[in-house]
């Protein structure tokens, strides 16, 4: 609904391909950025695995808007067993699905000027770049950024990657050093050698410098499009939802729990689509979050916690609380009555937060949360840092600080401001504009 109308430009018919990782928070930021070309006045084919495929009952199809699976072969079971890292699976994914991407990309050409690939599509992005040089069409793209990792020193600047330290690096539990950068290099090498341009979701008044880096070292052109999901319209996002929709349904009766509560008296808890904590943690989440006397609103995700999902531990009071196992979390951070967010600083998660200004408890788990998080506690100034030691009554002093204590008062405020300068980025929706002039000069 914020969207100004877009400048429809004379380039209909001109089609785009976009190639998603099969994640939610991958595949909400991609859809909405088709929409924002297909407002645009381009056509997408989305390009999509079989796993996570968009439900057919359920999508669309018109002439500005098809889906296309890739028929990828299924991934060996070390990939997808219970413990297999995050890392392991996207190596299979990129190996499962380089040639059926391919073969699929080609089927649509000549008719396809561009294809916007996830940057962990590394094998998809160099299919794309081969097709690409038989010059019946270019491909540009490659959306979100890694960071190279390692180190022993944990709590060491790392000078040129200002604010961050060496423990807010890029890491994967239980993935080895080697494995991991050996998959940020490859990602980082297809970027550099097969990509025209880079996507990223993100917007100048929180992230200029690192996008000036991006187009320094890449030289490439850098389009900051984001916030992508302030950009689409409530509606559409409402149809984005309904197209993967087996993922996670989110449980609507919440909303009316929040409209009960005084404004800016609840903290939102909730660690994304993918992160899972141990037992332990979750115990611990539970009394710290009972002792802190806050009303929260928790998503507790089914296989959210490793091994079977628990009962809340004996004897702990959550009649403050409510424990959904999805939240329409856009919703619930816009809704008046959200002080505070308790997040693992997933990448979207942040960027909604930021929109609303809503302060965070950052308590990163793996990936670029570490760096996200850094951002939101020390460059951004919206937030507290939970801290990796983790107890019951850390979480409460944690808690309590952000919701009622001066520091978090002092947080939210800054954050309104922050969420200021974002609304000035959506009114003005440049870079998706010149983005669209981008590809179709191609
Ligand atoms: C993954 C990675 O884990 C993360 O590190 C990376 O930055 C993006 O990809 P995920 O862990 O799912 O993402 O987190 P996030 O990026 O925050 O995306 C979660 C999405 O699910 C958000 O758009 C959020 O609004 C939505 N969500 C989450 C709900 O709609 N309801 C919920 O209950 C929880």
């Amino acid at each position: 609904t914020q969207e100004r109308e877009p400048e429809r430009q004379p380039h209909a018919g001109r089609r785009v391909a976009l190639f998603p990782l099969p994640f939610q928070g991958h595949l909400s930021p991609m859809l909405q950025l088709a929409d924002l070309l297909r407002a645009r006045g381009l056509a997408v084919t989305v390009l999509h695995t079989r796993s996570n495929a968009p439900d057919p009952a359920r999508h669309r199809h018109g002439p500005d808007l098809a889906f296309l699976p890739i028929h990828e072969a299924a991934l060996p079971e070390e990939a997808t067993s219970p413990g297999a890292d995050i890392v392991a699976q996207l190596l299979a994914l990129n190996a499962a699905c380089e040639a059926p991407f391919r073969d699929a990309l080609a089927s649509l050409l000549p008719g396809v000027a561009c294809a916007v690939v996830d940057g962990q599509w590394y094998a998809a992005l160099g299919a794309a770049a081969r097709l690409g040089n038989s010059d019946e069409c270019h491909f540009v793209l490659a959306e979100s950024l890694w960071i190279i990792p390692a180190g022993e020193r944990l709590d060491e600047a790392v000078p040129e990657l200002e604010p961050l330290r060496v423990r807010d690096l890029i890491r994967v539990d239980g993935c080895e050093t080697e494995a991991l950068c050996g998959f940020i290099a490859r990602v980082a090498d297809a970027m550099r050698d097969s990509a025209s341009g880079v996507v990223v979701n993100t917007f100048d008044a929180i992230e200029a410098s690192e996008l000036g880096k991006i187009e320094a070292e890449l030289s490439k052109p850098t389009f900051a499009v984001g916030p992508l999901h302030k950009l689409t319209t409530a509606r559409t996002a409402a149809e984005q939802y309904r197209h993967f929709v087996r993922l996670y349904g989110p449980d609507r009766a919440c909303l009316a729990w929040l409209d009960a509560h005084p404004p800016r008296s609840v903290l939102y808890v909730s660690l994304g689509s993918v992160a899972c904590i141990d037992h332990d943690m979750f115990d611990e989440m539970a009394w710290g979050l009972a002792a802190s006397g806050v009303p929260f609103l928790w998503v507790n995700r089914p296989g959210s916690v490793r091994g079977c999902m628990p009962a809340l531990p004996y004897g702990v009071d959550v009649s403050r609380g409510k424990i959904v196992p999805w939240a329409p979390q856009r919703d619930v951070l816009a809704h008046p009555a959200i002080g505070g967010f308790w997040t693992h600083c997933g990448w979207n998660s942040t960027l909604e937060s930021v929109c609303e200004g809503v302060p965070m408890l950052a308590r990163p788990c793996f990936a670029d949360q570490t760096v996200n998080a850094r951002y939101v506690t020390h460059q951004w100034g919206v937030g507290l840092e939970l801290g990796e030691v983790f107890d019951r009554d850390r979480v409460a002093v944690a808690v309590r600080k952000l919701m009622v204590g001066e520091e978090g008062a002092a947080m939210r405020e800054t954050a309104r401001r922050l969420k200021i300068q974002a609304n000035q980025c959506v009114a003005a929706t440049l870079a998706i504009d010149n983005l669209v002039k981008y590809i179709c000069s191609l």
